[in-house]
């Protein structure tokens, strides 16, 4: 697909898979939402309803756990795929807000039969385990996305097929509860009635079962027809369970290979990666963050922004890590960069950059892989002037004052990739193409 953006140049679609390239929140809903104009099928292939995908249309706002952010444009085609991991009344009460939006799903969001079940006793293992932990807690959004991909990787979790299939559903999940209560009474925690777990589920089950279908076979019918499709990529890369700051991460791949893995997608198929980024970092919960400065936290907080969209938290702030954006790129093969949250940086007389970590004496352009270490990295700082203009009504690149181009410029060749979408406010309008 040719992508015709306002100031009239193009920029190449096709297949992409669309990545956080920080630690999630980097406004990837508001992207996908933009993208999704040209796209005919939208994927979610990682992660569950620790994910919150703001979008904005006119002055209604969406917040998004589960559903692509693609719902939001009519007649798209949204399918939620095998590697994400699903409370089933989450996605119902998502459902319902939608509804009540009047935005209609009938017919066009289809949700994998292998995709696994988020139970109840998964959050209630999680909150035994950021209890116990104490201090040293990752700080989980507690929506029990650990504990289901564990039982995924453990082959004791259960599945949507499972769930639309209440005899099949019935005598697994007695033995699942078994099972999990004795962990969760061992943990100190509140045990869970198979009674009321059977009975919630199987309501949802009821609303869901329309939904539920073999969607790597549909992802390879739209790839006979040559659609185009747009995987929304969940949390971030520095959150990937492999690539990630670990134990600080999400159970799952969040990197590109996971929109492969999480979909039945072949790589073979993949034309573009595009990393979103903020023009400054931001984090939510525990664990390293190398640019982490209260000032501009302060700063933004003051403003109303940076609250998490899923759990309220306030958002951890920080500088641009040049650093870590370009190990994202090279993990994900990022090829295209969106750059969101410009505005943020509008009031500052001075930006700052790291270029490079000290560590025990040393210059280092990688991020470590022990947490403590990220922990002790110095950050090497340029110093970029501000440009203390208001540039959320810029409309094309040409109307971004000329020291956000420098700016964009600057990060562009620092981290390895092409900056081809600027965003400037929450709106659909305050996009601007390369
Ligand atoms: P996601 O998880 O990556 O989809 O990002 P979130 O929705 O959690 O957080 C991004 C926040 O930034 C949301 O409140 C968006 O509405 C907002 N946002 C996205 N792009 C911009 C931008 O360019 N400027 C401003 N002011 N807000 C933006
Ligand atoms: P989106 O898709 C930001 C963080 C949590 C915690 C860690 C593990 O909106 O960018 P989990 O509940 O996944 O086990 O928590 O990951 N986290 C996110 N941070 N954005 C997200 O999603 C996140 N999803 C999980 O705060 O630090
Ligand atoms: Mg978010």
């Amino acid at each position: 697909m040719v992508f015709a953006p306002l100031d009239g140049a193009f920029c190449f679609m096709a297949n992409t898979i669309l990545i956080g390239a920080q630690w999630g929140d980097e406004g990837k809903g508001k992207i996908v939402d933009v993208l999704t104009e040209k796209a005919d099928l939208v994927v979610r292939s990682q992660g569950g309803a620790n994910a919150g995908h703001t979008v904005r249309v006119g002055s209604k706002e969406y917040i998004l756990h589960l559903i692509p952010s693609g719902i939001l444009r009519k007649n798209k085609v949204c399918l939620i795929g095998n590697g994400v991991v699903i409370n089933p009344a989450s996605l119902v009460k998502e459902l319902d807000g939608l509804k009540q939006k009047k935005v209609s799903v009938k017919g066009r969001l289809f949700i994998s039969d292998k995709a696994h079940l988020v139970m109840p006793y998964h959050s209630e293992l999680e909150s035994c385990a950021e209890r116990l932990k104490g201090k040293d807690k990752i700080g989980t959004t507690l929506r029990g996305i650990g504990p289901a991909y564990g039982d995924k990787t453990a082959r004791t979790g259960l599945r949507m097929a499972d769930l639309i299939d209440d005899k099949r559903m019935e005598s697994r999940l007695r033995d699942r509860v078994r099972d999990a209560n004795r962990l969760i009474k061992a943990f100190g925690g509140k045990a869970v009635s198979f009674k009321t777990v059977h009975a919630e589920y199987a309501k949802a089950a009821k609303r869901l079962k329309p939904f539920v279908a073999n969607t790597t076979r549909m992802l390879h019918e739209a790839l006979e027809k040559d659609k185009e499709i747009l995987f929304e990529g969940a949390q971030g890369t520095y959150l990937d369970i492999d690539q990630g700051t670990y134990p600080f991460v999400t159970s799952s791949n969040t990197t590109s290979g996971g929109a492969c893995t999480g979909s039945g997608m072949p790589p073979n198929k993949v034309d573009h990666v595009m990393g979103v980024i903020k023009a400054y970092t931001t984090r939510v919960g525990s664990g390293p963050f190398p640019t982490e400065d209260d000032a501009i936290g302060d700063m933004l907080h003051n403003m109303g922004r940076e609250f998490g969209a899923t759990t309220g938290r306030p958002r951890r702030c920080g500088w641009f890590d040049a650093v870590a954006t370009r190990q994202a790129v090279q993990v994900n093969g990022i090829d295209q960069l969106a750059v969101t949250n410009i505005d943020g940086l509008d009031k500052l007389p001075e930006i700052r950059v790291c270029t490079a970590y000290r560590l025990r004496g040393k210059t280092i352009d990688y991020v470590p892989t022990i947490s403590e270490d990220i922990e002790q990295l110095k950050p090497v700082y340029e110093t970029f002037s501000g440009w203390q203009i208001d540039t959320t009504k810029a409309k094309n690149w040409c109307d971004l004052p000329l020291k956000v181009r420098k700016y964009l410029k600057a990060m562009s060749v620092m981290v390895g990739a092409k900056v081809e979408i600027a965003s400037v406010g929450p709106g659909r309008n305050q996009t601007i193409f390369r």
